[in-house]
């Protein structure tokens, strides 16, 4: 693993930002693991930036989402479509029907994990994945508990992770109680990772995501086995290492 530890939010935004732009760079049509939240929009916004300077091209690279909320529609401004849209996909030349997020707002949930599965497969796996970490250690929507789970799934939310999302919704009753993520293995098969942390609020989970025992309860924890890990974080979240 390597580890890169930034001054602020907006220095490790500026450096996970150049490892994607390199490596769109060197390879224009990749599968970029893509993820939502508050950690990634500085990277976002940053890309952006290399596209508006002419310096990156999106218009070979192919996107897959982490996870989205069950329940909600692609213009539901909660959902995890319309956060991607108006955070990056709408600001760069990436082709739209590139873009893939689970469908929130199917009926057979377990055929969209499938269908979810077999598009990553189809696309030859991803390339790189961006990823934020959980309060509790999750990584998509993989919450802890007793087994990991290898592949795209529909999950029930954890209180904790309800509880830390709800800063999003007028009331917490608003949080939809289910999402689909990608699973573990679908995680894990990306060639390159790259986590990105910040503040001193995820200090001690990143340490005991990367330094702890590797454990379900930890679902972070499993990114210890992967070969090409960055961790990219600022002075507080990464104060603990
Ligand atoms: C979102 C996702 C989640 C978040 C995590 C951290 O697509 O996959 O695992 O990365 O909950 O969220 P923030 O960045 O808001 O602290």
């Amino acid at each position: 693993m390597k580890i890169y530890k930034t001054r602020d939010y907006d220095g490790m935004s500026s450096k996970a930002a150049m490892i994607i732009s390199a490596q769109v760079i060197l390879k224009g049509n990749s599968v970029l693991g893509l993820a939502t939240g508050s950690s990634p929009i500085g990277v976002y916004r940053r890309l952006i930036e290399g596209y508006a300077g002419g310096d990156l091209d999106f218009s070979g690279v192919t996107t897959v989402n982490l996870d989205e909320y069950r329940g909600l529609t692609p213009e539901n401004e909660q959902s995890y479509r319309y956060f991607m849209n108006t955070q990056l996909f709408g600001h760069i030349n990436i082709k739209p029907e590139n873009t893939h997020v689970p469908n929130g707002i199917v009926q057979d949930a377990e055929l969209e994990c499938t269908r979810y599965e077999d598009l990553i497969r189809k696309l030859g796996g991803i390339d790189l994945q961006l990823l934020g970490l959980g309060n509790n250690g999750h990584i998509g929507f993989n919450e802890p508990g007793a087994a990991f789970i290898p592949d795209t799934h529909c999950v029930d939310l954890t209180e904790s992770t309800i509880n830390a999302n709800k800063r999003f919704f007028e009331t917490a009753d608003q949080v939809p109680r289910q999402a689909f993520t990608m699973g573990i293995k679908t995680i894990l098969q990306a060639r390159r990772i790259v986590m990105i942390v910040s503040g001193e609020g995820k200090a001690g989970i990143v340490k005991e995501a990367f330094f702890g025992p590797i454990t379900p309860n930890v679902p972070a924890s499993i990114l210890q086995l992967h070969n090409d890990v960055h961790l990219v974080g600022d002075e507080a979240a990464l104060s603990l290492l």
